[in-house]
């Protein structure tokens, strides 16, 4: 399963790269908003870092706004995907852009019968956010257990993309299932390196190997 960054934040995409365990980014206007600079030159900083897929997203909410947009985005670097939302024009959007050979990631899936129009429409991505619907008593990872299934039947090319991951739980439940990408925050991503075992087993290791050379010496 591929690990997508879901942020704007140069510095800790930055951070996360260098240890190789990065295969794309995410952003949002909300998430690209909150960061210094021009959101153009940002993007292609980001792409220029990971060197994979990197979804920025149309704030235009009618087709033709967000083929321009689009063709916009795409034009920042190769690496770039657009981000349409499910709406009508959102996927009439991702079939006219995927057809001129863009990558599409189609954003803001609640259910399983919008990710079967993102699919039909040629999406490259299809985000369902699962921490939205557990916000709402829903459970976010039953509808990806629903779009796996759903694209399996099918062979549909469509990548599931698990957006909204608010904790390890979730990508661990992505990965068994067989979701093809999981993006979370830098946060979330820090805490899959976490277990207690490890540092009491590290420092439990270190300190013998210490005792052992103070013997021998
Ligand atoms: O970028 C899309 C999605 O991952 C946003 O997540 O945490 O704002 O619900 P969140």
């Amino acid at each position: 399963m591929k690990l997508f960054i879901d942020t704007g934040n140069i510095k800790d995409i930055e951070t996360l790269a260098a240890i190789g365990i990065i295969d794309g980014v995410t952003t949002n206007p909300s998430l690209l908003a909150k960061e210094p600079g021009d959101y153009r030159q940002n993007l292609k900083k980001i792409c220029d870092i990971v060197k994979g897929p990197v979804s920025g997203e149309v704030v235009a909410t009618d087709f033709a706004g967000m083929i321009r947009e689009g063709h916009d985005i795409a034009t920042i670097d190769p690496h770039m995907v657009i981000k349409v939302p499910l709406t009508r024009d959102g996927i009439r959007a991702c079939k006219a852009l995927a057809g001129e050979g863009h990558k599409v990631n189609v954003t803001l899936v609640f259910s399983a019968a919008q990710a079967l129009l993102a699919a039909k429409a040629g999406a490259t991505f299809v985000s369902p956010f699962v921490g939205r619907l557990d916000d709402v008593a829903t459970n976010g990872m039953e509808l990806i257990r629903e779009i796996v299934d759903i694209y399996d039947n099918y062979e549909f090319k469509t990548e599931v993309l698990v957006a909204s991951c608010r904790h390890p739980i979730h990508i661990v439940e992505a990965a068994r299932m067989g979701a093809d990408v999981c993006t979370c925050p830098p946060s979330v991503i820090d805490q899959l390196f976490n277990h207690p075992l490890t540092n009491i087993g590290l420092e439990k290791f270190l300190k013998d190997w210490e005792k052992a050379q103070a013997v021998k010496a």
